[in-house]
């Protein structure tokens, strides 16, 4: 998503229902192996791009804080109503995570999940967001994160085409992608009916994933400040990177 381009408002309810949370599912089970493996704590926790919340509601427990914040609206509001009916409390703020509203050394852990990342589309942002996340964390506190790698958008989406991810009696979406070599970004052109009534309600929405190699990232990463503890293929299992990764995932630390 380019700075100022609302997707994610007509989409967010199609998004909770659609089952896109599982992501952040797996990532809820998964993280706190990976931080006790590290030796990190979660204390105090950013997530960036929370989206609706999945992440925060399974992270938040009564001995942390956790605060997410997204440029959708929508997204916001189904975090914040999701949450009245759990036990945990996140906070949310709808902020632009290329300058979030935070005073220096507020976290010990920043995350940012499910291509988020991927959605800052020019590399002078990608670099505001990791030096504005490593002036949030204390010293020796960690940023997690993952992104698509540049072989999922260009070749694996497009290798999928034109695609109905859901057809049911509530929902018909399209997905239809493409790819451009000269900007290394990928567009989804999004098209959604949702039953209202009698009737269907049409939604449409361009999201832009702009892909970076982990020599990229790394780069930016180390301008910014940080130690680059590692990257793999997944989170998990810990698999090394390829040329075919579908996914990169990164830990980065604050020197002490
Ligand atoms: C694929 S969703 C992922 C949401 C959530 N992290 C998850 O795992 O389900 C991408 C999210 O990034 C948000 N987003 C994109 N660009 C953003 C930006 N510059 N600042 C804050 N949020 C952003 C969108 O609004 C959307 O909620």
């Amino acid at each position: 998503m380019q700075k100022g381009n609302r997707c994610f408002e007509g989409f967010a309810e199609v998004y909770r229902s659609g089952g896109y949370a599982r992501f952040s599912e797996r990532v809820t089970r998964v993280l706190p192996g990976f931080l006790a493996e590290h030796g990190l704590s979660a204390n105090s926790v950013l997530d960036l791009a929370c989206g609706e919340g999945t992440f925060l509601r399974g992270i938040a427990t009564e001995n942390n804080w956790a605060v997410g914040v997204d440029l959708s609206r929508r997204m916001l509001s189904l975090a914040q109503n999701a949450e009245a009916q759990g036990n945990s409390s996140p906070l949310y703020a709808a902020a632009d995570m290329v300058s979030p509203p935070f005073v220096p050394g507020s976290f010990d852990l920043v995350t940012c999940w499910f291509d988020s990342l991927n959605y800052v589309t020019s590399e002078e942002d990608l670099r505001s967001v990791f030096e504005e996340v490593n002036r949030l964390l204390i010293p020796g506190g960690a940023f997690v994160f993952d992104m698509n790698t540049v072989f999922a958008l260009s070749v694996l989406w497009q290798r999928e085409g034109v695609s109905i991810q859901r057809n049911d009696s509530e929902v018909l979406e399209i997905q239809m992608p493409s790819f451009d070599f000269d900007t290394v970004t990928a567009k989804l052109e999004i098209l959604v009916m949702v039953r209202e009534g009698n009737g269907w309600r049409r939604i449409d929405e361009t999201h832009l994933e702009r892909g970076y190699t982990p020599q990229e990232v790394i780069g930016l990463l180390k301008g910014a400040g940080f130690d680059v503890r590692g990257f793999w293929e997944d989170l998990e299992y810990l698999t090394p990177l390829h040329d075919e990764s579908p996914r990169m995932w990164f830990l980065t630390i604050v020197p002490e």
